[in-house]
């Protein structure tokens, strides 16, 4: 899979770079690392500046600018207001149907500001986390930019998940006001959201207020004493465009973003308003090294991490103009991207590796309509990407003078973690070497270093100002899951495997744990295990992951039918569409066999590895503690 050609940076982009010299700012960064960080944050205002960088005195639960006054909002919107930017575009949104919607720093701070005041007229106060569940329109950034304005934290469920995941995450989370849309556009359809938020919240009695945003136009049931229509409540009076930023701790809760791990429900994990403004504006700068003049577009969605990160704050906190488009990339036809690449002259794109495997099997004509050359870097992020999607994004996308950054991070790390700069040599497929300030290594079950070119567990040995704090609700989970592995030696522990080769660059192999990535999408088996046993006819199911040419990873089950029950192509379609339904599309099983058997533990555990060496036809290892 390795691919040992390197791909050099020109003599131009060099130049150009924010960042000019690797080495010696990582040696800086690693002697230095409260120091640098510390420069970082004097990159941005405060209320009032820290008193201590770092307090690591109840590991692992580090503080990052401790003492500090602040709110992301301020960095992100209201100090832009005082300069140029305020006339500067900060929002270009594309609707799949062609709408096409803009918003200056200016005209940002009024829509932000009259959404914070209509979910303060709902009794929203500072601490209360706020369920969001949207379409990609603008209203969705609105929402978490208001949220955070007054003080409240965001929890944003990706618009794909079914009512049984939103209800969980709304369960958790206490959300006494959620924010929707009636639906969004997706391949020219309308999808449904306000009808699953209604299915979600008959089963609970935590939600008062639901607030409706309208984008399809299409019917939906609203219940008189807890549903609004945005549009009905944002012509009040109550929805002035004016709004005090609140004043935060730096170590106050900015967001809760639910990401599945290896067992049990999803985690809500939990994000500062401090020291992840600094981190992701710091990344974004470093790595993006985004310029005044850029046209900036990640083409993630906001339900997940990387939209957090690098759709909403980061580009906002550094001034740029980012770029939405809220539907699929093939629509009406397959050239939809770069007809918008071009129209809206991006320089920067930052996507999936998903994304270029299905955008490269149309073939290139496609791009190549289109006059692309406003493009002048390239990102990819989410699972690893194959030496052949590399060298096609490369070639046909970036005209092979656009670096790709391909970018390694979780939701727990709050921004990218693993990482080139413009200026490094590049490899198809490797993610390279840490961002500043972050030591990693690639170890054994002993914490021993392996050789280089051998395969390992990443870990990595310091505190970051975008680190996750904590799971929401359970501490000892948030040390179990990513502390417990390497406690003396005080390493945090990802979860996926890596090798490390002889120039020091970091190749990811994929998850050591049961977290499947499907299209980069994060789901866990744990779950997916539970829609299967949801459904009536099966006793007992194992889910696993095996590749798949375009999504990276397709899950595959194994069920066992309850007594007298023998299985059918119809069956295998029902328990297909039962998960879907459950979970969400993305979570839908590439194929069901029915089986007598699973291979277990004498404990009981089911041996995941073993049915993947089985369909994979390799070996299947250590049987010894295998029932049979
Ligand atoms: C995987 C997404 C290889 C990895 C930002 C990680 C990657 C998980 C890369 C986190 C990459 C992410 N190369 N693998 N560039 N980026 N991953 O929380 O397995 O949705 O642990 O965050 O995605 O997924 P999450």
């Amino acid at each position: 899979m390795e691919d040992s050609s390197m791909y050099h940076p020109s003599e131009e982009i060099k130049n150009e770079a924010n960042v000019k010299e690797y080495e010696k700012l990582y040696k800086y960064s690693i002697e230095n690392r409260e120091k640098f960080w510390e420069e970082q944050a004097e990159e941005l205002e405060w209320f009032k500046k820290w008193d201590k960088v770092l307090d690591d005195n109840n590991k692992p639960f580090y503080k990052w600018f401790v003492g500090a006054k602040t709110n992301i909002i301020h960095n992100a919107i209201d100090r832009h207001l005082k300069t140029a930017t305020r006339n500067k575009l900060a929002v270009i949104w594309e609707g799949e149907n062609g709408d096409l919607r803009t918003f200056s720093y200016h005209a940002l701070d009024r829509e932000v500001s009259k959404m914070a005041n209509v979910l303060k007229s709902m009794g929203v106060k500072k601490g209360d986390i706020v369920t969001i569940y949207m379409p990609q329109i603008p209203e969705q950034i609105f929402a978490m930019l208001a949220c955070a304005k007054i003080g409240a934290a965001h929890s944003v469920v990706y618009g794909g998940f079914s009512a049984e995941a939103l209800l969980e995450r709304i369960r958790d989370a206490q959300s006494r006001v959620v924010v929707t849309a009636d639906g969004g556009f997706r391949r020219g359809k309308p999808t449904p959201l306000k009808s699953i938020i209604n299915e979600a919240i008959e089963m609970c009695s935590v939600v008062d207020v639901v607030i409706t945003v309208k984008r399809t136009g299409e019917e939906v049931f609203m219940r008189n004493d807890r549903d609004y229509w945005y549009h009905d409540l944002v012509n009040l009076p109550i929805a002035s465009p004016k709004c005090e930023t609140e004043v935060m701790n730096s170590d106050d809760m900015l967001f809760l973003l639910y990401t599945s791990g290896s067992t049990g429900k999803p985690k809500g994990l939990v994000h500062t308003h401090g020291g992840y403004s600094v981190y992701t504006s710091t990344t974004h700068r470093m790595v993006f090294d985004v310029k005044p003049y850029d046209r900036w577009w990640c083409a993630a969605d906001p339900g997940w991490i990387t939209g957090h990160s690098y759709i909403v704050y980061a580009p906002l906190i550094n001034g740029s103009t980012m770029f939405m488009y809220e539907g699929a990339p093939n629509h009406p036809y397959p050239d939809r991207w770069w007809k918008m690449v071009e129209k809206y002259g991006i320089t920067i794109l930052y996507t999936s590796p998903t994304a270029v495997r299905g955008l490269m099997r149309y073939g290139e004509s496609w791009v190549n309509r289109h006059d692309i050359s406003s493009l002048r870097l390239l990102g990819s992020v989410g699972e690893p990407i194959n030496p052949e999607a590399w060298k096609w994004y490369y070639r046909v996308v970036g005209k092979e003078k656009c670096p790709i950054m391909d970018t390694w991070w979780q939701t727990e790390t709050g921004g990218l973690m693993l990482t080139p700069l413009p200026i490094t040599p590049l490899k198809p497929g490797s993610a390279t070497r840490p961002f500043f300030g972050n030591e990693f290594a690639v170890v054994d079950e002993n914490a021993q270093e392996v050789k280089s070119g051998e395969k390992g567990s990443l870990v990595i040995k310091n505190p970051w100002p975008g680190m996750a704090v904590t799971i929401h609700n359970d501490e000892d989970r948030f040390v179990e899951t990513y502390w417990k592995k390497y406690e003396k030696q005080g390493w945090y522990h990802p979860g996926d495997a890596a090798r490390k080769d002889e120039d020091g660059y970091y190749w990811i192999i994929g998850r050591t744990d049961d977290v499947i990535k499907v299209s980069g999408y994060r789901l866990g088996t744990a779950e997916i295990e539970s829609a299967l046993v949801s459904f009536d006819d099966i006793a007992e199911a194992a889910a696993i992951a095996l590749p798949h040419e375009l999504k990276g990873n397709a899950i595959h089950v194994y069920a066992i039918l309850k007594a007298g029950l023998s299985g059918s192509r119809e069956l295998e379609v029902k328990v297909k569409n039962h998960v879907a339904e459950v979970m969400g599309p993305i979570a839908k099983p590439e194929s069901v066999t029915f089986v007598d058997k699973l291979p277990k533990t004498r404990s009981g555990k089911i041996m995941r590895r073993v049915l993947k060496a089985r369909a994979l036809g390799e070996d299947e290892g250590d049987l010894s503690t295998l029932e049979e």
